[in-house]
């Protein structure tokens, strides 16, 4: 297989586990690696075995044919740019942009152009959400009337190195820890028409308790509770709190709910919802007493115990880069990819619309569309891997 080569820009928190995953697909690698603070880059290469180039120096490079964009929220939009006028394919880290216009311009740029544009989360790609998605098209909770999404914790300040960004446009819960939320909703119903929200500042000013900026204010920009309401084109009415100013809630994390049952993404963990890609997925048919709960790392195609629900998806443990690799195999042999650019514009939407209706007051009804990501079968795993 022709391998697509891909540059990284941007050596912080979250590449390395970028960098481990694409070793795990035939058909990527990292050609190399870009920062603006060149040390980082330099420690990444000789970490992982790739080159160190300048942003500049990458996308003059004519062996990088994608640029994965791991920048911050903020330089997502000059960085994809940059590499679209440079005529690299973009994969990125989400969201796609800070604002709805500029995700627009990324869109049409590539259009335009013939490249693709590809977004995290790919999270919707994990075994246990492209489970639940098979259950409700298989009918096993009927047809869908509601669904709940609840991101409660009381932020990234405690853990992350350099929290700051967290708190500043382009980020806040809805549109760090939104997109798996909105995305998997998407993933799970397909595409919304409208929405209403309501969101706050609930404190002014946090301190950062993690190290190495432990006792440091950061001056908080962006809402830090967000409440809102998705109507889904298929009728679905979805309730969604994206909050960092929760200390702890009993709430699901992901819930849908139809004429016939329930499936939960149940977890204890405030951030163990569709963010990541392994955990349990519970249901309860109207027939049944009790709930009954599997885990998604069983062996693959091996029927399980409860009602003969096959689990048939792989992804069970971290495995960000999976959406990459399914657009890779789109730039070599055309056709549609699951993580693409339609759908994180659609869910950039319907994060905007719900702090736009918050602002004005009134329902916001969303323009955009995308299609339903097809489930990804194991075949197509397998072959991506080179099995
Ligand atoms: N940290 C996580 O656990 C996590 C999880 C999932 C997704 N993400 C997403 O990944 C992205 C990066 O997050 P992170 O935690 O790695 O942030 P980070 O601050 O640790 O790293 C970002 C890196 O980008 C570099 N950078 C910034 N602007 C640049 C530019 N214009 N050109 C080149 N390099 C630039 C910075 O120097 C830094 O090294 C964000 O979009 C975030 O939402 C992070």
């Amino acid at each position: 297989m022709n391998i697509v080569k891909v540059g990284i820009v941007g050596c912080g928190n979250i590449s390395d586990i970028y960098f481990s995953n694409i070793a795990l697909f035939n058909n990527i690698e990292v050609y190399a690696c870009a920062d603006i603070d060149v040390g980082r880059a330099e420690a990444k290469a000789d970490a992982y075995g790739c080159k160190a180039l300048t942003v500049d120096g990458m996308l003059a490079d004519p062996d990088v044919e994608v640029i994965l964009n791991l920048t911050i929220p903020l330089a997502h939009y000059e960085v994809s740019m940059a590499a679209l006028n440079a005529g690299k394919h973009v994969y990125s880290e989400k969201s796609l942009a800070v604002t709805l216009e500029d995700g627009e311009a990324i869109i049409a740029l590539a259009k335009s152009k013939g490249l693709l544009v590809g977004c995290a989360p790919d999270t919707f790609l994990g075994s246990r959400p492209q489970t639940m998605r098979k259950m409700i098209d298989d009918g096993w909770i009927g047809r869908p009337i509601a669904a709940t999404g609840f991101m409660t914790c009381h932020g990234h300040e405690v853990w992350h190195p350099g929290p700051e960004f967290y708190y500043k446009k382009g980020a806040g819960p809805l549109y760090d820890m939104g997109p798996y939320y909105v995305t998997a909703l998407i993933a799970l119903l397909g595409p919304a028409k409208r929405v209403c929200g309501m969101e706050k500042i609930s404190f002014k000013e946090r301190m950062i308790t993690s190290q190495p900026l432990a006792g440091k204010m950061i001056d908080v920009e962006v809402p830090t509770h967000t409440a809102g309401t998705i109507e889904f084109v298929n009728g679905t009415i979805a309730t969604l709190i994206t909050s960092f100013d929760i200390w702890d809630s009993n709430l699901p994390r992901l819930e849908i709910y139809g004429s016939e049952g329930t499936i939960s993404m149940d977890e204890a963990d405030p951030l163990a919802g569709p963010d990541i890609f392994e955990g349990v997925t519970k249901y309860r048919r109207r027939d049944k007493a009790d709930w009954n709960g599997f885990p998604t790392t069983i062996p693959r195609n091996e029927k399980t115990p409860w009602d003969g629900i096959p689990s048939c998806y792989d992804y069970a443990t971290n495995s960000r880069g999976v959406g990459l690799a399914d657009m890779a195999r789109a730039i070599r042999e055309g056709g549609r990819f699951r993580a693409n650019g339609d759908m994180a514009y659609h869910a950039l939407e319907i994060m905007v619309g719900l702090s736009r209706s918050s602002e004005s007051g009134q329902y916001y009804e969303v323009k955009s569309t995308c299609s339903l990501p097809e489930l990804l079968p194991v075949d197509q795993v397998e072959y991506m891997m080179g099995k």
